[in-house]
């Protein structure tokens, strides 16, 4: 964990915002067994409210009668999705992107629409892909394995939300993640950049978490955003109430619904 960030549990599986808002409709785990086997199953997450209804991760093909329902629990069919985004080809990650022959698909760095036309991008030389600009993106975040992907959203109640796959096993996954992981050393940088973007990370396989960068450290991202002011000191905009609740509102600046094109 780099000095100065410190991570801490959300408490609940959705953050409010608008347009987008963020829901955790399975959250994935892993669970050693005694002969040494491994019981698992990925996150599945729902981004949705504005132009884009996403998934990010199908779990694995067990969950193929699950998923629907828990779609169904949001007022919502397979036929709505418009994005599946699966962070990586693992099976406990895209099990389930048959039920979704309609949406635009990005698996690792394949970039498909329905009819089967894959599309040119940017992502091997570190360019995001927008789903919706300035709110929804997906960043390449390759370590766990080479062509992995994360998704962002911004502007939500907690701040920018990554949905980020195994680039983080859980919270707190230190002494756990470099053994599951294709390049270290890669995912580490992957695992630092996320850490700098993000308010709150959803894992691939554990609930999710926020993070706090603490008073008097400077960590600026790319985009300046969670930089600290100008002596140094930083309050967290966006701390949760003890009801699971957010204190603020998108940032203005954030809030481009509407414009822009898609994907
Ligand atoms: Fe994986």
């Amino acid at each position: 964990m780099p000095r100065g960030v410190r991570t801490s549990p959300l408490g609940t599986q959705e953050v409010p915002g608008s347009p987008y808002r963020v829901r955790v409709l399975q959250v994935g785990y892993s669970i050693p067994q005694a002969d040494g086997t491994c019981r698992a199953d990925g996150s599945i997450t729902l981004v949705w409210g504005g132009l884009v209804t996403a998934l990010v991760d199908t779990g694995g093909p067990w969950d193929r009668q699950r998923l629907p329902q828990l779609l169904s629990e949001q007022g919502l069919s397979p036929g709505d999705i418009t994005h599946v985004v699966c962070t990586h080809g693992h099976s406990d990650h895209a099990g389930n992107i048959n039920l979704f022959p309609a949406a635009t698909l990005l698996l690792g760095w394949d970039l498909s629409r329905a009819d089967g036309l894959y599309l040119r991008h940017g992502l091997a030389a570190g360019q995001p892909v927008q789903l919706h600009p300035g709110l929804v993106e997906v960043v390449p975040t390759p370590g766990h394995t080479r062509s992995h992907v994360s998704l962002v959203v911004r502007g939500t109640a907690a701040g920018t939300v990554v949905v980020a796959g195994d680039v983080f096993e859980r919270e707190r996954d230190e002494g756990q993640w470099r053994a599951l992981s294709e390049d270290p050393a890669e995912q580490e940088r992957s695992r630092r950049r996320v850490l700098a973007m993000a308010d709150v990370i959803v894992p691939g396989h554990g609930p999710p978490f926020r993070v706090l960068r603490d008073t008097g450290f400077l960590l600026v991202p790319e985009d300046g955003e969670g930089a600290t002011s100008g002596d140094g000191s930083k309050q967290h905009e966006n701390a949760p109430r003890g009801d699971g609740t957010f204190r603020s509102g998108p940032k203005e600046d954030e809030d481009g619904a509407g414009g822009g094109s898609m994907l």
